[in-house]
């Protein structure tokens, strides 16, 4: 089969179609059909060698994280799914897979996809819409809370304003003027022109921020909440829970994001807020609550731009400029 695979660390030519064998499901496994599948930047960060601390990879590889498709068979002691059940998923972060015809899939990280949606929709749904859930879990967001999210035209953005108002929030954004309609659509009550003015200026008192864009927006998250309120990131600077809990590392890991955290976390202290920085896991389980908020009307996928798989290339062209709003898919 002609599959995406990641070939080596590298710039885009570093990833490259080429034909692979077809997998076979093992036990606890289901073969997809796959057709179709998300793009996400940690494709592209695992591309360039950055997340190799974090998740080492042998390769070559068929890349890909996410993906949409049809039980095409199971293997021995999968009770969840049958031939023909139509899935989404977000794939093992160490086995990748999704950039093909074919992908194999652990059957604890495989929901049944929204009846409501097409393959093309739903299969940009599970890695953004997972991190949003999990991070504003990890935020305890309560009904009548104040929420800021950094970055809400994005990928994981949409999803987050969305949940974040499913949970009772009143929420705050970040967004360029082209994703100021969007956000608001979405459920975004305030709106900070991040080319104009810093969010920090503009805004106070908030119960809790979610940060999905690094940088200085995430010190500048702090000095916008109440004090004992703290920020999520998950785009900012990993620290010892990051390798405890969502890596499950032994204690070297931890030093070093101990130490690499050092700065950002004493700032949070001088303010008087916490800092967590997470991993998203995959979850079928999760991915099941997700597609019965779509099927609900209360979620929605917002896809941007769809691509023929021949030209997954001009994707990733495409989603690396930054300026995705909302999901960026191929189709197979
Ligand atoms: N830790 C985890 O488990 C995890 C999981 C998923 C994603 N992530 C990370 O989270 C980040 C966001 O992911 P994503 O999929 O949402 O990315 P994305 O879809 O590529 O985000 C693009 C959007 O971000 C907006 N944007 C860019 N810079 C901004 C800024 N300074 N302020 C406000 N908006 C800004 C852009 O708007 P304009 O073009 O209008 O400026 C664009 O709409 C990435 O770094 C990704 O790697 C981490």
């Amino acid at each position: 089969m002609r599959a995406y695979v990641l070939t080596r660390y590298g710039d885009a030519n570093a990833m490259e179609l080429r034909d692979v064998p077809e997998p076979v499901a093992g036990d606890g496994e289901v073969l997809i059909r796959v057709r179709a599948a998300g793009l996400n930047p940690v494709d592209h960060k695992i591309r360039e060698g950055k997340m190799r601390l974090v998740n080492r990879l042998d390769l070559p590889r068929v890349a890909g994280s996410e993906l949409s498709g049809v039980v095409e068979g199971v293997g021995v002691g999968v009770t969840r799914f049958a031939e023909g059940d139509r899935v989404f998923a977000r794939v093992d972060k160490k086995r990748l897979g999704a950039y093909a015809p074919y992908s194999v899939v652990n059957e604890i990280h495989v929901a049944k996809m929204p009846e409501s949606l097409d393959f093309t929709d739903a299969a940009g749904l599970p890695l953004a819409g997972l991190t949003a859930l999990q991070a504003l879990r990890e935020l305890a967001v309560a009904a009548d809370d104040r929420v800021f999210i950094s970055g809400g035209a994005g990928g994981v953005g949409t999803y987050a304003i969305q949940l974040a108002v499913w949970m009772g929030a009143e929420v705050a954004t970040t967004a360029s003027p082209r994703g100021e309609e969007l956000v608001r659509s979405l459920g975004a009550t305030t709106v900070v022109n991040y080319r104009k003015q810093r969010f920090k200026d503009a805004l106070a008192d908030y119960d809790g921020a979610l940060d999905l864009t690094g940088g200085q927006d995430l010190p500048d998250s702090f000095a916008i909440l109440k004090r004992g309120a703290r920020t999520v990131s998950i785009a900012g600077v990993p620290e010892p829970t990051t390798a405890r809990v969502d890596l499950g590392a032994g204690p070297l890991l931890a030093v070093a994001f101990w130490a690499a955290s050092a700065t950002i976390r004493r700032q949070a202290r001088r303010r008087g807020v916490g800092y967590r920085y997470m991993f998203m896991h995959p979850s079928g389980e999760d991915l099941d609550l997700l597609a019965a908020l779509v099927d609900k009307g209360t979620l929605k996928t917002v896809t941007d731009r769809v691509f023929p798989f021949e030209q997954i290339a001009d994707g990733f062209a495409y989603l690396e400029q930054g300026h995705a709003k909302g999901k960026v898919v191929v189709e197979l």
